[in-house]
C-alpha cells in the first residue's frame, strides 16, 4: 500500500513499527476516570506488559492528564531502563501565538518526560490563532535543537496536511506523521482520501481511538452502554453494532479464538496505519498486543468493511447515487 521510496530515511523507524500504546488513559481523570477505574500500578503493569510483548512505541500528550501522562511514561520509561520510543504533543493554547512556544512547550515535555528528547512532536490540532507555517517553524527550531528526531501533526485534513508537508520541506525536514482518529467505526479518512494521500506522501497514519473507545472489543451494546459520556456519544450507533461485532468474534474464531479488540487493530495494520490502543492495565495491553503475528485475510478485510460500510450508512449513501 505505501510507497517505500517516498518514505525519508529519518521517518523509516516510524514506518516499521506495527502498533504502539496510547497513554491518554494514564492520569486522565476526566474522560478516562483515572484513579477510579485503575490505578497508576494498573497503567505501570499496563507499560510493562507491552514492553514484555514488543510494544514500545507510546503516545502521550502535555494536556493528557495535565501533564500527569508524560510524568508516567517518562518515569516508567527511566525505570524500564531499555529503548522506549516516546511521541508527544504540542497543544495551540489561544495565549500561544509565536513559533517559539512550540519549542518552549516541548522543553517542558522533555522535563516532564526525563529526557533529553523525543521521537516524535506532534501538533496536537490545528489552531486558528497560529498559523501552520508557525507551527511547522516551531517543530523546525525543535528538530535543530535536537528536541525531537522527528515531527508530526495530528487531526489535521489533507489541505492543512499538505500546507504542513510544504511548509517543513522549504527547511527539508520530512512531515513523519498525522495522527486522525480511525476504526471500524469511524472511516472518514479513507473515505475522504487522507489515508490514500499520507500513503503516497510517505506520511504514516497513527490510528487514535482505534477500539473507539472500548466499543469494538464487543465489551458494550445496547445493553450494556460504556460509562460517563462515552454513552452519551454513541447513543445513536449502539444498537447498530452487534452484527458487525458478531462477524469480529466469528473471524477471530477462525484465526484461534482472536479478540474483537485484535481483530479491530490488525484491520487497522493491515490497511497500511499504525494503531494506538489505550490500555487500563496489564490484560487490556496484553490482549491489544495480540493484534500482531497474524494477519486477516483480503476475504475477511472485505467483509469487515461490508459490515462497517452497513453501520457508517456508506452502502445506503452508494445504492442511493446508483
Ligand atoms: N490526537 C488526538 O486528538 C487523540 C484523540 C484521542 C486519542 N488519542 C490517542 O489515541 C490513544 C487511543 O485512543 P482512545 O484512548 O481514545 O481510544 P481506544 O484506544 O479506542 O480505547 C481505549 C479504551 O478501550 C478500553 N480497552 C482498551 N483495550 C481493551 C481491551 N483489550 N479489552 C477491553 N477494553 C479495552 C479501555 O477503556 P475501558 O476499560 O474504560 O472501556 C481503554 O481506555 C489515546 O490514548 C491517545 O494516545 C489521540
Amino acid at each position: 500500500m505505501e510507497n517505500d521510496n517516498t518514505v525519508s530515511t529519518e521517518t523509516r523507524f516510524l514506518h516499521a513499527i506495527q502498533l504502539g500504546v496510547g497513554a491518554m488513559p494514564w492520569g486522565d481523570r476526566m474522560v478516562w476516570q483515572y484513579g477510579r477505574s485503575h490505578s497508576d500500578r494498573d497503567v505501570h503493569e499496563a507499560f510493562l506488559a507491552s514492553l514484555g510483548e514488543g510494544i514500545t512505541f507510546i503516545d502521550t500528550a502535555e494536556v493528557y492528564g495535565g501533564g500527569s501522562s508524560e510524568r508516567m511514561v517518562g518515569r516508567f520509561a527511566e525505570e524500564a531502563g531499555q529503548p522506549v520510543l516516546i511521541a508527544s504533543k504540542f497543544f495551540p493554547m489561544p495565549w500561544r501565538l509565536s513559533a517559539k512556544t512550540v519549542a518552549a512547550a516541548l522543553r517542558s515535555s522533555l522535563t516532564r518526560l526525563r529526557r533529553e528528547y523525543v521521537d516524535l512532536y506532534q501538533i496536537h490540532w490545528p489552531s486558528p490563532l497560529l498559523s501552520v507555517e508557525k507551527m511547522m517553524e516551531g517543530l523546525r527550531m525543535g528538530v535543530e535543537a535536537g528536541l525531537t528526531r522527528t515531527v508530526g501533526v495530528s487531526n489535521f485534513d489533507q489541505q492543512l496536511m499538505l500546507r504542513s508537508y510544504s511548509a517543513l520541506a522549504r527547511y527539508n525536514i520530512p512531515l513523519a506523521s498525522n495522527q486522525v482518529h480511525y476504526s471500524l467505526l469511524n472511516r472518514a479518512v479513507e473515505k475522504n482520501g487522507l489515508l490514500r494521500r499520507c500513503a503516497e506522501l510517505g506520511i504514516r497514519l497513527i490510528a487514535y481511538s482505534p477500539l473507539e473507545l472500548g466499543l469494538l472489543t464487543g465489551k458494550y451494546g445496547p445493553d450494556n452502554p460504556p460509562p460517563g459520556n462515552r454513552a452519551v456519544r454513541y447513543l445513536p450507533i449502539l444498537p447498530k453494532i452487534p452484527p458487525l461485532l458478531k462477524l469480529m468474534t466469528e473471524i477471530g474464531q477462525d484465526h484461534g479464538g482472536k479478540f474483537n479488540a485484535q481483530v479491530a487493530l490488525n484491520w487497522l495494520i493491515r490497511k497500511g496505519t499504525l494503531p494506538i490502543p489505550g490500555a487500563k492495565n496489564a490484560d487490556q495491553a496484553l490482549q491489544n498486543a495480540g493484534a500482531l503475528g497474524w494477519w486477516l485475510t483480503d476475504d475477511e478485510m472485505e467483509k469487515l468493511d461490508a459490515a462497517s460500510d452497513e453501520i457508517l450508512g456508506y452502502r445506503r449513501m452508494v445504492a442511493a447515487q446508483a
